[in-house]
């Protein structure tokens, strides 16, 4: 039975994360465990940066944003001699356990160590962009769909008094769940997602129609990893220049909605303004409904710990906490379905 516990937090950080760590460590002190912070992800592992946590560390941290771990992008995989580093200092800490919370990338790698080398951990589900497999929704996409809905409220009435077209980007690397549920939630007039090829020559010609029907002002919602494209066949797909990519493989995103918006522009007529959320999705306080999701998946961590149930990931299904499989969780990416869009089509133009 598990003792001694690391709890880590990898990847993008995510309003809620501060939750799950509170309730994994409340959980585990009254089961009379210690527990350990594991620094700034996977790095904590392979560099060693481990301390123990005290009730006081986790205090009041309920309503705070961010991870009082810290976070990086790090993966053992990519590192020289970075699995056996992990596995060392796992035994050097005298670990019987690490509850990983993460997305695809930090679970991926929980999920391979456990498959290689039976690790003894057990995965929460975390990111903005809810595009992990295996769970309904992840903690921290209810926040950033309420931040992203606002900033639609806030820029339909400025867009109205000016008759322009606001284009706001927002993010969601792979999957447009933000796009969708912002949209869908702020009544944009087009949105723009990496699943569904909409070109910018018809998204234009929604905002034609939209305008001869009368309407002065148009609001377009896109995702950061929507390819610009176009009738021709070309697609576009917008990232940061000369950035490099992370370890894992992926290239920072950000700019489809200036190109876009020029592109509404010169095609259309319409003066056409940007607005890009940015990292404001995934700063600040968890929305209440966040804080429940992560408090339960938390709990749910810990008492797959308790059961000795590694490489399981607590998820939702429904209203209820259930355990997948890590491994089918980080198989593949949980993307925007097509009944999903045609909600959001249904009030386009
Ligand atoms: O994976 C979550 C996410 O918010 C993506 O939508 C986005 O592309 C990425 O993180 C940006 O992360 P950062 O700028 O922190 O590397």
């Amino acid at each position: 039975m598990a003792t001694r516990v690391g709890i880590l937090t990898g990847g993008g950080d995510c309003p809620g994360l501060n939750a799950v760590i509170r309730a994994v460590t409340r959980r585990s002190f009254d089961r009379g465990w210690d527990v350990l912070a594991v620094r700034e992800g996977w790095r904590g592992l392979v560099e060693g940066i481990v301390q123990p946590l005290e009730r006081r560390d986790v205090s009041g941290i309920l309503p705070r944003g961010g991870t009082i771990l810290g976070t990086t992008r790090t993966n053992p995989y990519r590192l020289e001699s970075g699995v056996e580093r992990v596995l060392a200092t796992f035994e050097r800490e005298r670990l019987d356990a690490l509850v990983a919370i993460g997305g695809e990338d930090t679970l991926g790698v929980a999920a391979r160590l456990h498959a290689e080398h039976g690790f003894p951990v057990v995965g929460v589900p975390k990111t903005i962009d809810n595009d992990l497999s295996g769970t309904d929704y992840t903690f921290g996409f209810d926040t950033a769909v309420t931040i992203a809905t606002e900033a639609i409220d806030r820029l339909h009435t400025t867009a109205e008094s000016h008759n322009r077209v606001m284009v706001v980007e927002v993010m969601g690397r792979h999957a447009g769940w933000i796009a969708v549920h912002s949209g869908i939630a702020g009544g944009a007039d087009v949105i723009l997602i990496p699943e569904q090829l909409v070109t910018v020559e018809e998204a234009c010609r929604g905002l034609e129609k939209r305008h001869e029907g009368g309407k002065d002002f148009s609001i377009v919602v896109v995702s950061e990893g929507y390819e610009l494209t176009y009738e021709s066949g070309e697609r576009r797909l917008v990232a940061g220049e000369a950035r490099a990519t992370d370890q894992f493989g992926h290239v920072a995103l950000g700019g489809v909605g200036d190109a876009l918006g020029r592109e509404i522009e010169e095609r259309t007529g319409f003066e056409t303004r940007v607005t890009v959320l940015g990292h404001v999705q995934r700063g600040g306080t968890p929305t209440p409904r966040d804080r429940v999701l992560a408090t339960r998946y938390g709990l749910k961590a810990a008492d797959l710990v308790h059961e000795g149930r590694f490489g399981r990931m607590a998820a939702l299904h429904g209203d209820e906490l259930v355990d997948v499989s890590l491994e089918d969780a980080t198989a593949e990416l949980k993307t925007v379905p097509p009944e999903w869009y045609a909600v959001a089509q249904a009030f386009s133009g």
